[in-house]
């Protein structure tokens, strides 16, 4: 595929758009580049079908919305580490990515975004669910922005994986064989509701898998609220759902949007390479 005149169609009311007219393998012009990050900052998640990318080239690509960072779980290829391969196999039946979340926010400063490529997939199932955190939060009354305004949430990269990330990973056969037997666990706090550095929209900062509980706050006392607000991210009136075919891309933004994987293809095996993006600290 050669680039043709770039064009942006969005998927839904509520986030995602589809790019066409783009090669992503190529060295894109500044005006491509400068088009891809407005349509990025503007619908929070981009699909583009059949693209072939080589590591190398995912690296560059990513480079138009953010700087490449390692994944602290996994060990990345051998000549681009930042660059991790995400795979079910046959025989494996939990999957990883499998709950809403945003990447890495357990981290003192999360992945800004990330690069998700689909090298082989599924004959059906396994796509990917995405949600508007910042229109989840416009949705909310002002009696509740009053509310989460200065709450802290504490982020747990071991809480909902079954006591450690270790323990959950080695559930995937490929992905147990490349963990990162160096890495350690990560414990942030971050604000719930946070402002998105390049677009000044305030987005909900919370998911039941990662916000283990609310700073000066028990679990018991903190879980209504983390429930609630999860839930309320993730209403379908906030969401769209991307369906992948072999060469297909999604680059989303993690400090407005979350995602989930579903794992709804035992028995078939999935592959994707995923590269993310340094981020800054929430505020
Ligand atoms: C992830 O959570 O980064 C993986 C998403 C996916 O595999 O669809």
């Amino acid at each position: 595929m050669k680039s043709t005149a770039l064009k942006v169609q969005p998927v839904s009311g509520a986030l995602g758009a589809e790019v066409t007219g783009v090669d992503v393998s190529e060295e894109l012009s500044q005006t491509q580049r400068d088009a891809l990050h407005e349509a990025f900052l503007e619908h929070n998640v981009l699909f583009f079908r059949e693209q072939n990318m080589t590591p190398e080239q995912h690296l560059r690509f990513t480079r138009i919305f953010g700087e490449p960072d390692t994944y602290p779980f996994m060990v990345g290829l051998p000549d681009t580490p930042e660059v991790i391969d995400i795979v079910k196999t046959e025989s494996d039946t939990v999957n990883f990515g499998g709950s809403w979340h945003s990447d890495t926010a357990y981290m003192p400063q999360p992945a800004l975004g990330t690069v998700l490529h689909a090298i082989e997939v599924p004959e059906y199932g396994g796509d990917t669910l995405f949600a508007n955190a910042a229109a989840a939060y416009d949705a909310l009354t002002d009696g509740m922005k009053e509310l989460l305004d200065g709450v802290i949430g504490v982020f747990d990269s071991d809480y909902g994986y079954g006591g450690s990330r270790r323990k959950a990973l080695s559930n995937l056969e490929l992905m147990n064989d490349r963990y990162d037997e160096d890495s350690e666990s990560y414990l942030s706090e971050h604000p719930i509701v946070r402002t998105h550095p390049e677009t000044g929209r305030k987005a909900l900062y919370v998911s039941k898998g990662h916000t283990a509980h609310l700073k000066n706050m028990s679990h018991e006392e903190s879980r209504p609220l983390i429930t609630y607000l999860s839930e309320h991210i993730v209403k379908p009136e906030f969401t769209c759902r991307f369906r992948w075919q072999k060469g297909s891309i999604a680059v989303w933004d993690n400090r407005s949007t979350q995602h989930y994987a579903l794992n709804d293809y035992g028995g078939m095996r999935r592959h994707m390479r995923r590269v993310t993006m340094k981020g800054d600290t929430p505020r």
